[in-house]
C-alpha cells in the first residue's frame, strides 16, 4: 500500500502540489488526470523521492521515502518499475538490452538466465521475436510496451505509469491499455497512471482522481466538472 499524505511542491511562486493526500491500496491502479503541465510527472517524481517537496511524505507501506536513509530509498525504489513519459529508451541499446538493463545493473543474474527472463517479458507485452531491434526502428506504440517490460524486469510490486498512451493512435492505445489491464490481473497488480487521457483512465482506473490547480479531487466527485 502507498500513503501520499499532503505532499506539497512549489517552484518559486508556482504552487504545483498543494497538500495532495490518496491512498493506492493493494491490487489497485489509480489514476491521477489533469491537463498537460498540472503536476502528474511532478506529483510521481516527488513520490519516488526523485524531487525533494516542501511538506508532505509518501509512504510505501508504511516507510516514508522522505524520511529513509538512502539504502531504505534505493530498496523501496527497487519495488517500483517506471514507465517514462517519452520511454526514455537508449538508442544504442536493442530492445533486449534496454529490457535487460535493471538486471545487469541490480542483479547478479547469469546472461543466459537473463536473456530468458528479456523473452519473457517480451511475450508480456506482446513484443516477443522483437528482442533484435533498435529503438529507433520501433513505432511509438512499440517504445511504450519495451518500456513496460523494462518496467517489469526486476518484478516490481508497483507500477507508476507516466502518460502511458499520449500521441498513440487508438489501435495502439487499446494495445497498451489492454497491456495494463493484463498486468493488473497477472503480474503487478498495484501502481499509479498519471495521464491527460480521459478514455485511458477509465480503461484500466480502479479509482480516478484529478489533479487541478495544486488539488487532488476524487473523480466521482467531480464529473460534472471535468466536462466542463
Ligand atoms: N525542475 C523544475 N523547475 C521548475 N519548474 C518545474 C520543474 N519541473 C516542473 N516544473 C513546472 O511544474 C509544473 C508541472 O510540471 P509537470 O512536468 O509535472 O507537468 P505534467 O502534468 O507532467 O505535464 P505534461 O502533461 O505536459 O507531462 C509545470 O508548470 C512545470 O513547468
Ligand atoms: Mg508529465
Amino acid at each position: 500500500m502507498i500513503e501520499v499524505k499532503n505532499l506539497s511542491k512549489r517552484f518559486g511562486p508556482l504552487i504545483v502540489l498543494d497538500r495532495v493526500s490518496f491512498c493506492i491500496n493493494d491490487a489497485s491502479l489509480v489514476v491521477v488526470l489533469g491537463p498537460s503541465g498540472t503536476g502528474k510527472s511532478v506529483l510521481l517524481k516527488a513520490m519516488l523521492g526523485l524531487l525533494p517537496v516542501d511538506n508532505g511524505e509518501a509512504l510505501f507501506d508504511g516507510k516514508s521515502i522522505q524520511s529513509a536513509t538512502d539504502e531504505e530509498i534505493y530498496e523501496i525504489r527497487k519495488q517500483v518499475g517506471f514507465v517514462f513519459q517519452g520511454t526514455a529508451l537508449f538508442d544504442s541499446m536493442n530492445v533486449a538490452d534496454n529490457i535487460a538493463l535493471p538486471l545487469t545493473e541490480h542483479t547478479a543474474m547469469p546472461s543466459k538466465e537473463i536473456r530468458e527472463r528479456v523473452c519473457c517479458l517480451l511475450d508480456i507485452v506482446g513484443m516477443a521475436g522483437r528482442a533484435h531491434l533498435y529503438p529507433q526502428s520501433l513505432s511509438g506504440g512499440m517504445k511504450r510496451l519495451v518500456a513496460v517490460a523494462r518496467a517489469l524486469a526486476l518484478d516490481p510490486k508497483y507500477l507508476f505509469y507516466d502518460e502511458p498512451t499520449t500521441a498513440l493512435d487508438p489501435i495502439m492505445t487499446d494495445k497498451v491499455v489492454g497491456v495494463m489491464n493484463n498486468l493488473k490481473k497477472s503480474h503487478t497488480s498495484s501502481g499509479i497512471v498519471v495521464t491527460h487521457d480521459l478514455d485511458t483512465a477509465k480503461a484500466v482506473g480502479d479509482e480516478i482522481y484529478m489533479l487541478k490547480k495544486g488539488c487532488i479531487n476524487k473523480l466521482a466527485k467531480i464529473k460534472k466538472e471535468l466536462y466542463d
